[in-house]
């Protein structure tokens, strides 16, 4: 089975490279390197000891996508391909809608012209946003707070309105929750431009003096210690979750739609304390105001996924601490050595 991985220079892309070649799949790597190095690919090749084909183009390229699927012929695609900066959402809105809605416009319509069926979505738990019951669960009430997570929404709208006259097609709509954490060899992880947005490598960057001290985001949130609580999930376990919803697709089992997460929450302060365990000295915080537009609380109920593709996370909080500082320590300047 030869797959497309569209983004998948990326920080899960990469990820998911490793465990698809580790499954026996052929994989065809299309990404324009806006938000990623080759470097990365290289890794994924050190790593699966493999060589992979790789195409720097953009999804929302028609005809050079076109040209790509003729020669590859693909049997399936998973769309990493997107832009993921909340508040730079904020700011570019339509660069969102723009990249985000066309990438996968222009991957469904090839998909549809030349009989790629199956076809697998990186969506997020941002749709739900503003949870009103947890756990999560995959029928809970959709809604978004920012361009960012409404062009998840709409994609999944879209996804839904292509299957209904498209119904040879299969099609799984993967709800992230909060991936971290790197690969165990420490050759690939997440690398952020500039001055992360994202609570772990903000922490990692503090772990290794980049960043004086973490700003906590408030601690009057109404949960267990006044931090904001979510759901991590180590990447190589959601990577692992490709490959089970690829194999799911295989039975012809139409759209489906899972949460990917472990059904744990935890605290803003639980992430420092397991951090402070794993990189040897305290990591320094400020509790400063609330981030605009931050939720309580939000954790998986993941049982959906378990009972359909036996999907279930391997890693606990500690192992993606020590694989995220692993990576970190390793790749001081990430892929910039
Ligand atoms: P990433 O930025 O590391 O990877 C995305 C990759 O897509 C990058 O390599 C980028 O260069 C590429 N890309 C973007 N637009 C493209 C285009 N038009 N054509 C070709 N390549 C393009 O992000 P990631 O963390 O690996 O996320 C992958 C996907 O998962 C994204 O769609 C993201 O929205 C979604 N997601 C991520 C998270 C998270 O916390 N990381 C959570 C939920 C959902
Ligand atoms: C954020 C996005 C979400 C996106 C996800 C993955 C927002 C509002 N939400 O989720 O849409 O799908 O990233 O890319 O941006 N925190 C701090 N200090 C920091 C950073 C974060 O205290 O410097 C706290 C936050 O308040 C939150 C937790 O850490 O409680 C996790 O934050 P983050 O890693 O940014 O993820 P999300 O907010 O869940």
């Amino acid at each position: 089975m030869k797959i497309l991985v569209a983004g998948g220079a990326g920080y899960i892309g990469t990820h998911t490279c490793v465990e698809l070649i580790q499954a026996k799949y052929d994989v065809v790597v299309v990404d324009n390197l806006s938000n990623s190095k080759y470097d990365a690919v290289k890794r994924v090749e050190k790593i699966t000891n493999t060589k992979i084909k790789f195409y720097q183009a953009d999804c929302c390229d028609y005809k050079a996508m076109e040209e790509i699927f003729i020669e590859e012929k693909f049997d399936g695609i998973i769309h990493f391909a997107g832009l993921k900066c909340v508040p730079e959402s904020v700011k570019v809105p339509l660069s969102y809608y723009n990249n985000n809605i066309n990438s996968t416009l222009v991957l469904l319509e090839l998909a549809r012209k030349y009989n790629v069926r199956n076809f697998v979505f990186s969506s997020s738990a941002t749709v739900y946003g503003n949870p009103k019951t947890l756990p999560l669960i995959e029928d809970c009430p959709l809604s978004a707070t920012n361009p960012y997570g409404r062009t998840k929404l709409f994609i999944e709208y879209i996804l839904e309105d292509f299957y209904n006259c498209n119904k040879d097609f299969n099609i799984a709509i993967l709800r992230y929750f909060n991936p971290i954490g790197a690969h165990p060899s420490g050759l690939i992880g997440e690398d952020p431009n500039g001055i992360p947005n994202n609570l772990v490598p903000y922490v990692t960057q503090v772990a290794i003096n980049k960043l004086p001290y973490l700003k906590v985001n408030g601690n009057d949130y109404p949960t267990k210690d006044g931090t904001g609580i979510r759901d991590y999930i180590h990447v190589c376990d959601l990577a692992r979750g490709h490959v089970l919803a690829l194999n799911k697709l295989s039975t012809n089992c139409g759209l489906v739609i899972y949460n990917l997460g472990t059904g744990l929450g935890y605290s803003v302060l639980e992430i420092i304390e397991a951090f402070n365990k794993v990189v040897g000295h305290p990591i320094p915080y400020k509790i400063v105001e609330r981030r605009p537009g931050d939720i309580a609380a939000c954790y998986a109920d993941p049982t959906k996924a378990y009972k359909e593709i036996g999907f279930k996370a391997i890693y606990n909080l500690d192992d993606m601490a020590r694989d995220a500082w692993n990576w970190q320590k390793n790749n001081p300047n990430g892929y910039n050595q």
